[in-house]
């Protein structure tokens, strides 16, 4: 019984196989999160101009999730945000997104930098393979306002009010502030 139970968890958290994935999936993925991330960046950007971090706020709560359906649903991928600290409960990562972040945090520990990380594989789940994605997002100046050490009080109020659990506070500029994670399942062969 202990050894099925290890051998179940082992599967969950590193899959009993992975394969490197075609060149053609890994680009799709570098287009889509480009896509992705460059609409938030304009989104965030404009909110920040004409209304402030509070108004900001509210354009992170309600467009970045209709953003990454929007991606999502065009491409025919998952694609989505996750964090080992996410602001959103809903973006808490799964057991392969966390042992791909960690690795992440270490290698950042190491010396290397959150921009440079990523990565692709094709993994099976649950007898399906599975091609995934994931790329580290630095933490940069801007997004200090919300996600740094010294986030001011009335706007530290109003996320509390909006993400109770929120665990995304107390970043600094080059930390792994999370990730960009895009799954596609793959034709059974
Ligand atoms: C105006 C405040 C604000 C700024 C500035 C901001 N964020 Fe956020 N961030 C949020 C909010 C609110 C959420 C939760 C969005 C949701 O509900 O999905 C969030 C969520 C995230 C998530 C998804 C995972 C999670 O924690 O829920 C990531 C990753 C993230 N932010 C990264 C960044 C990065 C990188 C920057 C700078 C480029 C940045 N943020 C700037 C408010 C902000």
């Amino acid at each position: 019984m202990r050894i099925w139970i290890a051998a179940a968890t082992l599967a969950v958290v590193a899959p009993a196989w992975a394969e490197a994935p075609s060149p053609e999936l890994k680009a799709k993925a570098v287009e889509l999160v480009q896509a992705y991330g460059g609409k938030l960046k304009a989104a965030l950007g404009s909110a920040i101009e004409t209304g402030g971090a509070e108004g900001a706020l509210e354009v992170c709560n309600k467009q970045a999730p209709v953003i990454a359906a929007e991606i999502s649903g065009d491409s025919g991928w998952s694609v989505a945000r996750t964090s080992l600290k996410p602001r959103n409960a809903a973006s808490a990562p799964d057991a392969y997104e966390r042992k791909i972040m960690e690795s992440f945090v270490a290698r950042i520990a190491k010396g290397e930098k959150a921009a440079d990380l990523a990565s692709a594989e094709v993994v099976d789940e649950n007898g399906q393979k599975v091609f995934r994605f994931v790329k580290a997002i630095p933490t940069g100046e801007v997004c200090l306002t919300c996600h740094g050490e010294n986030v001011a009080p009335e706007l530290q109020q109003k996320i509390k009010a909006l993400y109770p659990q929120d665990q995304a506070l107390g970043f600094r500029e080059g930390d792994m502030r999370g990730a960009f994670t895009l799954k596609k399942t793959l034709a059974a062969q």
